[in-house]
């Protein structure tokens, strides 16, 4: 996968998603035995961030750092990117320097462009249409506790338009992972995407299907998944959103209607960050909202194994691209 740059989950075959899962594993295993790793010495990582992350940038840097690369911040507000200077002479400049560029912002048009002219591999560390590396952490979250990806069912639950829920869908698809996205009509997943992922699951044998009945929806679910309810750059959707996505709620009737609490064939997923009653900023102010607090902190959340595993996914994903 040498010089590959990973905009969208669609940019991966199956083999090379199955491949980076592997590694990541063997990644995660090596930093827990505490070896250094020296896979990316005098290499260079450059993170273009436009909007705010914490796992995301953390992950990078730890994983670029761990491998002995290097890996530096730049706010898009603190360089020329767009403003200045055109996103394709910015990525001339960058690809002269770096070995790698990770990209979070608005437009996908924008990564897009940073992949076409830096001559260097790109990451689409988030952007409005998709989150490619979320999805590899999810997936190596899922297959990690249930030992294998083979006869689960996901159900994602609330705003099915979102990057998250674009690039959970299309992963869950390729792999042969049963995938139910739940969600009020106006957010159900786009059209084009839910057939791209049907014939995708439809080679494995399994299926795609989209719901508007949460209760019906989660019955014999292995995976409950959820996102925030506005994504970055929607906040002015919230009083809508609210609305719309209140009966879409997590909350422990939800995970007792799969029919699997208690028997270690559930679990919860939250790309986060979440909102579960805590905080104090004003989007909080509405307490729980995506999923309730008593599911969050509950034995099934495996929300914080799937943060760590951001790290390992990325690292591997450097590693494969980069070393
Ligand atoms: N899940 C995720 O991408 O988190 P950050 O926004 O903190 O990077
Ligand atoms: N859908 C969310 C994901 C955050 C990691 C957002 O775009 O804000």
């Amino acid at each position: 996968m040498k010089g590959r740059s990973i905009l969208t989950i669609e940019d991966l075959a199956e083999a090379e998603v199955m491949h980076l899962l592997q590694l990541a594993t063997q990644l995660k295993a090596k930093k827990k035995a505490g070896v250094r790793g020296d896979l990316l010495t005098g290499k260079h990582i450059a993170l273009v961030f436009e909007k705010a992350s914490t796992r995301t940038r953390c992950a990078a840097t730890v994983a670029a750092l761990d491998e002995g690369g290097t890996a530096e911040y730049l706010d898009a507000r603190d360089i020329h990117l767009g403003k200045k200077e055109s996103v394709a002479d910015t990525a001339r400049v960058l690809g002269r320097m770096f070995d790698g560029i990770m990209f979070r912002g608005y437009r996908q048009k924008t990564v897009v462009e940073l992949a076409k002219h830096a001559g260097v591999p790109v990451w689409n560390g988030l952007t409005d249409d998709w989150h490619p590396t979320q999805a590899l952490a999810d997936l190596m979250t899922i297959q990690e506790h249930f030992g294998g990806l083979d006869d689960l069912k996901v159900v994602y639950v609330g705003n099915g338009k979102n990057n998250v829920s674009n690039s959970l869908m299309l992963g869950c698809a390729g792999l042969g992972v049963g995938f139910v996205s739940c969600n009020p009509e106006e957010l159900s997943p786009q059209t084009d995407l839910v057939e791209a992922a049907s014939k995708m699951a439809a080679k494995k044998g399994t299926l795609v299907e989209i719901s508007h009945d949460p209760k019906e929806a989660v019955k014999g679910a292995n995976v409950i998944y959820t996102d925030v309810w506005v994504s970055m750059g929607e906040e002015s959707k919230l009083a809508e959103r609210l609305e719309l996505l209140r009966p879409y709620q997590v909350d422990m009737a939800m995970m007792h209607a799969t029919g699997n609490v208690g028997n270690g064939r559930l679990i919860f997923l939250h790309c986060l960050p979440a909102f579960h009653g805590v905080g104090t900023d004003s989007i909080s102010e509405h307490g729980e909202m995506e999923v309730t607090d008593d599911v969050f902190e509950s034995e099934m959340s495996k929300v914080f194994d799937l943060a760590e595993n951001r790290m390992h996914t990325i690292r591997a994903l450097m590693v494969a691209t980069v070393a």
